[in-house]
């Protein structure tokens, strides 16, 4: 329990891999909107949803259906490419978390590199950041990021946390400590951290418990429980975590 930890840390559900589920078999169900209601209800703080180049898993119209459906804040992931900048104009989501993508991965395996694409990222930072869309960078949680960040002008990043979740024992502890040195160094300079990705019930707890973040994005694992449980009751034991680790 942090002393210095804000009141809430926000809990975002990414959606996507309910769309998975309903494209194995070409229908409409499951139906992605039908989770962001009951994540609304069970009181989530957003939807995330990746429109992919390939649509693997959220398609065009899900986003305006999703934005119909909730008055929740949707956090639209996005590539770096005309397309997805031209939808997001059009759609005007609350937030934009500009990822990396590459079409042969299975999900987004790395972060940003906003260092190396300083000049291809701060025209689409522009243009989404003056439609009043917040924008967020998906980056490793690496100093030079961070500072590449600063230098884009992006008022939030959400910190990678897939190598942490994927390490064991003393490798992990070295990834906590990089995750939580980043969300100090974002902070002090007045950029919101958040953090995402392979986060489960077993390994929340650490990352909840750093003070400066401000923002959870949860998919898979939350979809996966939701097959055993129920969404309803995965996000409400999700939230559970995470308060009880501030
Ligand atoms: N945040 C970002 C930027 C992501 O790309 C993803 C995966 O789509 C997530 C969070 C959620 O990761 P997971 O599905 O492993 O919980």
């Amino acid at each position: 329990m942090s002393r210095h930890a804000p009141a809430r840390l926000r809990l975002g559900v990414n959606i996507d891999h309910v769309a998975t589920i309903r494209n194995a078999r070409g229908g409409e169900h499951p139906d992605p909107v039908r989770a962001a209601e009951i994540v609304a209800q069970v009181g989530g703080d957003g939807i995330t949803a990746h429109l992919r180049e390939d649509r693997r898993h959220i398609r065009d119209e899900d986003i305006a259906r999703i934005q119909a459906a909730t008055s929740l804040p949707l956090n639209f992931e996005m590539a770096a490419t005309e397309e997805m900048v031209a939808f997001a104009l059009r759609h005007k989501p609350h937030a934009a978390c500009i990822v990396p993508e590459r079409r042969e991965e299975r999900t987004t395996e790395g972060g940003l590199d906003a260092a190396g694409q300083h000049n291809r990222l701060a025209p689409i930072v522009t243009r989404l950041a003056d439609a009043g869309i917040r924008v967020s960078l998906f980056i490793a949680p690496e100093p030079r990021q961070i500072e590449a960040a600063m230098k884009l002008g992006a008022p939030v990043v959400e910190l990678h946390t897939g190598e942490y979740a994927h390490a064991e024992g003393e490798a992990r502890a070295v990834e906590l400590r990089r995750i939580a040195d980043m969300a100090a160094l974002a902070a002090k300079n007045g950029i919101e951290p958040h953090a995402g990705h392979g986060l489960t019930y077993d390994n929340v707890s650490a990352i909840a418990a750093i003070p400066q973040l401000a923002e959870l994005n949860i998919g898979h694992y939350l979809i996966g429980e939701a097959i055993f449980t129920g969404l309803a009751s995965a996000v409400l034991k999700m939230r559970e975590l995470m308060d009880a680790a501030r």
